[in-house]
């Protein structure tokens, strides 16, 4: 069964559709990756499934219930964890207070998540006093990972993790994803241009250019190259 089926959306600013007719589907357990050129509209598409744009038209499900007319906090708080592309922490919260203070307001969520959240990232908790403006780009990165993951989400939203980030800690993060992965079983939609770091961690791929699906599968049957070529300027 799916956890998310996008149906057919169309997403817009102002007159300009950006996003035209797209249709995803995220089966339960399962990493689904999103992949297309700079600007095809992938940060659109996931904008529009946590609820930060409307949709023109189409449908989306999350756990066979319709959630295109939830605002983004019920969608969280449904399930949906989501990190967004760039690095999204409070520059002046030291690491610590970055994760406490989403505990703090989201009474909901179990305190324990926070040790959970540290755990996949052994890094960060060498760093709980730092204030995040100063961590490096990788560290702030897996600190946002982590925030996300402090309500146990059903559906984890990635927005490229890897962008702008250097290889040592490329490789941190995938491990924190698969391990995350593997002790959860969380389902994940992952955006990534980086094609080999994709295809290791997804079993499916879907394929974007100017608006819309124009391929998608499971990652076994396509070549390297191939998708290479899809998604690289
Ligand atoms: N706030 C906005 N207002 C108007 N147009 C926008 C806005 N945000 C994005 N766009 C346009 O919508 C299109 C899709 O942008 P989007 O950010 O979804 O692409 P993307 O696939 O995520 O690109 P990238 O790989 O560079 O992150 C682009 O043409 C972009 O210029
Ligand atoms: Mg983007």
């Amino acid at each position: 069964m799916s956890l998310l089926t996008v149906d057919a959306i169309t997403v817009a600013y102002g007159r300009s559709k950006v996003v035209n007719d797209v249709s995803i589907e995220v089966p339960a357990g399962s990493i689904v990756c999103l992949m297309g050129r700079n600007g095809v509209g992938k940060t659109t598409t996931l904008n529009a499934i946590v609820g930060l744009l409307p949709l023109v038209s189409g449908a989306i499900r999350f756990n066979g219930e319709r959630i295109e007319r939830k605002a983004p906090h019920k969608r969280i708080e449904g399930g949906i964890g989501y990190v967004p592309q760039g690095h999204q922490v409070f520059p002046r919260l030291t690491t610590e207070e970055n994760l406490r203070v989403v505990l703090e307001r989201n009474r909901s969520m179990d305190p324990a998540a926070y040790d959970e959240a540290l755990d996949l990232f052994p890094a960060l908790a060498t760093m709980l006093g730092r204030p995040a403006g100063l961590l490096s780009g990788g560290q702030a990165k897996q600190l946002a990972i982590a925030r996300a993951l402090l309500g146990r989400p059903e559906l984890l939203i990635l927005d490229e993790p890897t962008e702008g980030i250097q290889p040592s800690i490329i490789g941190e993060i995938e491990d924190a994803i698969v391990g995350l992965h593997a002790t959860t079983g969380v389902s994940i939609l992952l955006v990534e241009q980086y094609v080999e770091f994709a295809l290791r961690l997804a079993e499916h791929y879907v394929v974007m250019e100017d608006g819309s699906v124009i391929d998608a599968g499971k990652t076994g049957d396509g070549d390297l190259e191939r998708f290479s070529d899809l998604v690289t300027v």
